[in-house]
């Protein structure tokens, strides 16, 4: 199969990445990032979660980071809900999308959100409800899509089945969450088709950590193989509070950049996206974690 024409990037690092940061960042340093990313042609653009303040409390800022944001328009700002509590919340904060998040492994599933796969779902029935309602898009993820931090290797059958069930649901993409990293091209591919089977490739999306630099050979393998929408996370932030061990998405930088070689159309300007991940990792007290960053950076001095 051929790589797409155009790829849509969805920028989860405001999200993905602060959520796992032991260090506190600051509301306005939050709000500065995510204007930065829209500055710099993200579309759309995961600004944080209305999730339990005691299970992630690095987004417990997350309404006061959306009522701060000088929007963009023609940018999606979206927030990640696990319950209609958290889909009342991202009403109020004015939020242009949610995504509910289910999981593939039963013990991620309690983990992450305290409840089996199937309870899940029925927690997300209202929600759908109530974003039907409102005219509010649904985005569906799915974690461990490869394999699981405690229950090792996923059956690709497994991710099909809560895939379709999200679908059912009225989620408009689905989005594949390689949450520790650890998958391979042949693995993420096998699990595309069968996931394919279920519900339509253009509706999915990938979503690969970084853990163990497999990320960027994911990314590619998925694009050619019908896939066409991208997460990550600039300058690499992140992972995930529980997979211990998880790495960061996939840097940005680094999808732009390959996504560029490809002669793939993004509407993301690559220098710009490079000073927000500067920002954001400089408020961290560290290197970004995209390779594309650092070598720009270098070539520049
Ligand atoms: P629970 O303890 O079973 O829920 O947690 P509960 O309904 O019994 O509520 C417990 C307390 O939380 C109550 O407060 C509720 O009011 C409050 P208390 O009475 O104790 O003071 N509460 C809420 N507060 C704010 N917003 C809400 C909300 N809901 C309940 N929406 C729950 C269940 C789902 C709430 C909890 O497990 C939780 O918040 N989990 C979130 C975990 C999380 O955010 N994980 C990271 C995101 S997923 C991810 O990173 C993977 C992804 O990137 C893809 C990939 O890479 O794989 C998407
Ligand atoms: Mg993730």
């Amino acid at each position: 199969m051929q790589v797409p024409k155009a790829v849509r990037v969805v920028e989860v690092g405001p999200r993905d990445g602060l959520q796992n940061e032991a260090k506190t960042v600051p509301m306005a340093t939050k709000v500065t990032l995510i204007e930065r990313l829209a500055d710099a042609g993200l579309k759309t653009i995961e600004a944080g979660s209305f999730v339990s303040p005691k299970w992630v409390p690095q987004m417990a800022d997350t309404a006061a980071v959306m009522q701060a944001l000088k929007r963009r328009a023609g940018v999606a700002y979206q927030v990640l809900v696990p319950n209609l509590k958290g889909f009342e919340a991202a009403r109020a904060a004015k939020a242009d999308e949610v995504a509910i998040f289910a999981a593939a492994s039963e013990t991620f599933s309690r983990r992450n959100i305290n409840c089996s796969i199937a309870e899940s779902i029925d927690r997300f029935l209202p929600v759908m409800d109530a974003a039907k309602a409102a005219g509010v898009r649904v985005r569906g993820y799915i974690s461990c899509v490869v394999d699981c931090p405690y229950e090792g290797a996923v059956a690709p059958a497994a991710v099909a089945d809560v895939a379709a069930r999200l679908l059912t649901l009225g989620c408009y993409e689905i989005s594949l969450g390689d949450t520790i990293g650890s998958g391979t091209p042949a693995r993420v591919v096998a699990m595309i088709d069968a996931v394919a089977h279920r519900v339509p490739r253009e509706k999915l999306a990938i979503h690969c950590h970084d853990t163990y630099g497999q990320a960027l050979a994911n990314i590619l393998a998925a694009l050619e193989n019908g896939v066409a929408t991208v997460d990550s996370s600039v300058a690499g932030l992140g992972g995930c509070p529980y997979a211990p061990g998880a790495a960061g998405n996939i840097a940005s930088e680094d999808v732009v950049y390959m996504l560029d070689g490809l002669r793939i159309e993004h509407g993301i300007d690559l220098a710009k996206l490079a000073a927000a991940g500067r920002f954001i990792s400089d408020a961290l007290g560290r290197e970004p974690a995209s390779k594309c960053a650092k070598a720009l950076a270098t070539k520049a001095a």
